[in-house]
């Protein structure tokens, strides 16, 4: 089991990558482990030996997950049974609600690793176009991991 935080992002355009490494940034600051990872580098086998992690995800397309969580939405979502009782979450979405699904990606992950017993530890942060509140956001979580 890995206690080291991932903090692992979904972008298609930067975004979230560059935020990524920012928290990783902040979370080295306060003292906490961490790496960064991509979403899709998140395999199911990882997911169930890890105990820490944040999902900073941006939504492409009509509210689809970005190219490089595709895989790893995948296999979430065509999971019914994962031992992640002890994986202690959260989920930071980037999005823009002139979009009709608005932070979908960042929503069905959410609730899917909620669904499959995973403790979200704080509620999902949805950002409008831009990442107005998010370092605040990780701040608050790294407090609660
Ligand atoms: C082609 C395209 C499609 C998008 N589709 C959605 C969407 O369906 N829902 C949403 O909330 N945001 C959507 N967005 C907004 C992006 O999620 C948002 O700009 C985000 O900050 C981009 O982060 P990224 O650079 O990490 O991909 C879309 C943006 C683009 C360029």
């Amino acid at each position: 089991m890995s206690n080291i935080l991932h903090i692992a992002y979904g972008t298609q355009t930067g975004t979230a990558e560059e935020l990524a490494f920012d928290i990783e940034k902040q979370s080295k600051e306060k003292g906490v482990d961490c790496q960064v990872f991509e979403l899709d580098d998140i395999t199911m086998d990882k997911l169930q030996n890890i105990n820490k992690l944040m999902i900073v995800t941006s939504t492409t397309g009509d509210g689809e997950v970005p190219d490089n969580g595709i895989s790893f939405w995948e296999n979430l979502s065509a999971s019914t049974e994962l031992s992640i009782s002890n994986l202690n979450y959260g989920v930071l979405a980037l999005g823009d609600s002139s979009h009709y699904d608005f932070c979908n990606a960042g929503k069905i992950i959410d609730e899917k690793l909620k669904d499959l017993g995973a403790n979200r530890i704080i509620d999902r942060q949805e950002c409008d176009f831009d990442t107005e509140g998010s370092m605040e956001w990780s701040e608050k979580f790294l407090t609660l991991i």
